[in-house]
């Protein structure tokens, strides 16, 4: 008897806390969107928002649905929302870009959701703000132009070792992975100097995970997305702190050289306060760096050969750009700098490909102060995003935005704050220069060898968080004749 008053009461008291602790949320929700004159926009569900149709606008291929529908709802400009458990407003257009890139530090500072939070612990020991301070700060000197010149022969070699291994002598592939495959191997060696191709395979699998659930719903139980990226980021810097001592060693015994990659220069750089950077906070930089750098220019890749398959006259133009290089060029040699200057026509393409299906579909700041934007008042500590779609798929600054039309990037290009798959203002994408390359470098290899069709005429397209071919883009390759 004792014993079921004892389970009664608890039960109450535990139907009072979850009671309780909705109320509190839902009260929260409710007093974070009753402050006046804010931006319009709906609040959607308690606690999540409208989380399910930011996300599922993607899932279904078209993310920027989400922002058009509310656009045309509620103001061109920017409406409110809230998203990933956040009070949040979305900046839409060119002049909402400049003012989110130019006010970077004054009024708005770097966020990130709470799922990329907790796969990376060193930025919860200080704060996103300072960890993207100190990532700027050491990466000039791995990404500046007299660097880059350098990768464009490696990027060369390992592209042609990448084709020899996995496509010739092929009739059908498929490209996704491939291009995961290519760019993940060139990270790992200008990153870390690591060629050994076993010893980059044991980071894919790992990697894959954590790159699908590094954006969802931050939910750490067994089975989920977010637990699998935990524990694949968990994996994977493990295997990054033991190649870190390795180097260590190798540093100190004349092994390694000081400036051979970005590792070694991460390991003997220090701060203002002459401290050096520790072991998992070094990892997590790498972590970082390969998430940032890989998925993101696989799916450009993966969209370049997709157009490339569907438009014959574009791809034909690519070829004889590419073939002018190739005839210039004395067997074995490799493409150099200048080289990649020369590839305008394809680079674009690959700008008109970004444009349509850019690989990050926005980014997130925080607003630090209250501040007033046409008219409307943005709360401290609410999330702002900008949004690449608002801009790239407008007909007001890309007339026929449908239409693929590399011709648009030529003479003076789209206007400021229009193109922005790579961010603006100071925080713009460190890597747009070696992405570049790697990309340039990758049709060059490919169209030198092969014309190809789609085995999926209409393969769906999947954003989550980046756009993907559903299946992943099979292919069927017709080598050229010698
Ligand atoms: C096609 C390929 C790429 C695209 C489309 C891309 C796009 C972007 C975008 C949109 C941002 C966010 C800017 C913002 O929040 O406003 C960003 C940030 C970043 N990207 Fe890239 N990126 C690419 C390749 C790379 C590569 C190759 C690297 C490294 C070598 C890299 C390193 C980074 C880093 C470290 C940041 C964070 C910068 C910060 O927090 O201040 N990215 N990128």
């Amino acid at each position: 008897m004792e014993d079921n008053n004892l389970h009664l009461s608890l039960l109450l008291l535990f139907v009072s806390i979850v009671t309780l602790s909705l109320f509190v949320l839902f009260y929260k929700h409710r007093s974070a969107f009753a402050a006046p004159n804010l931006p319009p926009g709906a609040t959607g569900y308690p606690v999540i928002g409208e989380s399910l149709e930011f996300l599922s606008t993607g899932w279904k291929g078209h993310p920027e649905k989400f922002i058009f529908d509310r656009m045309i709802r509620y103001s061109s400009q920017l409406f409110k929302t809230s998203i990933l458990g956040e009070p949040a407003v979305i900046f839409c257009g060119a002049t909402c870009n400049k003012f989110l890139f130019s006010n970077e530090n004054k009024l708005v500072a770097a966020w990130w959701p709470n799922s990329v939070n907790k796969v990376f612990p060193t930025t919860l020991l200080s704060n996103s703000k300072q960890e993207s301070k100190k990532m700027r700060k050491l990466l000039p000197q791995f990404l500046k132009p007299e660097a880059l010149q350098r990768y464009v022969g490696i990027m060369d070699t390992i592209a042609r070792n990448h084709f020899a291994s996995l496509w010739d002598n092929k009739t059908e592939l498929t490209v996704y992975p491939l291009a995961k495959r290519y760019t993940f191997l060139l990270a790992c060696r200008l990153f870390m100097s690591i060629e050994d191709v076993n010893h980059v395979a044991k980071f894919e699998n790992p990697f894959h995970l954590l790159a699908s659930g590094i954006i969802s719903v931050p939910i750490d139980l067994p089975g989920t997305p977010f637990n699998k990226a935990i524990k694949a980021a968990n994996a994977i810097r493990k295997e990054l702190l033991k190649i870190i001592r390795q180097r260590k060693v190798d540093l100190a015994e004349g092994k390694a050289s000081p400036t051979q990659d970005i590792l070694s220069h991460m390991l003997l750089t220090c701060d203002e306060k002459g401290q050096f950077m520790n072991e998992l906070d070094i990892a997590d930089k790498i972590l970082g760096l390969l998430i940032g750098g890989h998925d993101t220019a696989s799916a450009a890749i993966t969209f370049i050969v997709k157009y490339l398959a569907e438009l014959p006259h574009i791809y034909d133009r690519v070829y004889q750009e590419q073939m002018e290089i190739a005839k210039l060029k004395s067997p074995g040699e490799l493409l150099n700098w200048d080289d990649v200057n020369r590839m305008q026509y394809s680079w674009n393409v690959a700008c008109e490909v970004m444009r349509i299906a850019p690989p990050l579909q926005g980014g997130f700041r925080e607003a630090i102060n209250d501040f007033i934007f046409d008219g409307f008042s943005i709360p401290k500590g609410w999330k702002l995003y900008w949004s690449a779609n608002s801009t790239h798929k407008s007909p007001e600054y890309f007339p026929e935005p449908e239409k693929f039309d590399p011709t648009r990037f030529e003479g003076q290009g789209p206007a400021p704050y229009t193109f922005v798959p790579f961010g603006g203002g100071p925080r713009m994408c460190p890597g747009k220069e070696y992405a570049r390359l790697e990309i340039l470098v990758f049709m060059h290899n490919l169209v030198k060898r092969f014309k190809w069709q789609k085995l999926i005429p209409d393969e769906k397209i999947i954003v989550d968080p980046l756009p993907i071919p559903a299946k992943n883009l099979p292919i069927r390759l017709h080598p050229h004749k010698p």
